[in-house]
């Protein structure tokens, strides 16, 4: 239920600013980023740690409030990764949700996915 409230007020709000934009500014202009990620070049280092040192650091972090398990380092990660610990706390709340009452966005839920389905890339 609030999956479709959410969805909802997505769709409502990128019709509405759709509208606002192709007002304001009717050429399309393409995106020409050269670091525009693909299936093939996601890693560790370049697109996972950031958002783990800065959505589950926090917490997960012998310095910080010292929670198990740790998600520090390449291999901590790809650990939880392998046994599903990871996957099964940022999508299907199970055991719980992480990081608690505050879920990633869609895409580093995305980009997580991605990283997984490969195998892990360091
Ligand atoms: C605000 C602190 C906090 C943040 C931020 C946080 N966690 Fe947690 N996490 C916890 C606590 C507390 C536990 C539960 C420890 C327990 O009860 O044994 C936990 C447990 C876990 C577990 C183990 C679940 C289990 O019981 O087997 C995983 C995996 C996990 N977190 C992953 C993450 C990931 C991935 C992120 C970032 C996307 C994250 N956490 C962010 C506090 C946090």
């Amino acid at each position: 239920m609030q999956t479709t409230i959410t969805i909802l007020s997505i769709l409502i709000v990128s019709l509405f600013l759709g509208c606002v934009k192709n007002a304001i500014e009717p050429v399309e202009t393409t995106p020409t980023t050269t670091n525009t990620i693909t299936d093939d070049n996601i890693t560790y280092n370049k697109n996972i740690k950031p958002i783990i040192d800065q959505n589950c650091g926090g917490c997960h972090h012998p310095q910080t409030l010292n929670t198990l398990p740790y998600l520090t380092n390449y291999e901590e990660v790809k650990f939880e990764a392998e046994n599903g610990t990871f996957a099964s706390t940022i999508f299907d709340e199970n055991p719980r949700l992480m990081p608690p009452s505050n879920p990633l966005l869609n895409k580093e839920k995305e980009l997580i996915t991605k990283w997984i389905n490969l195998y892990y890339p360091k």
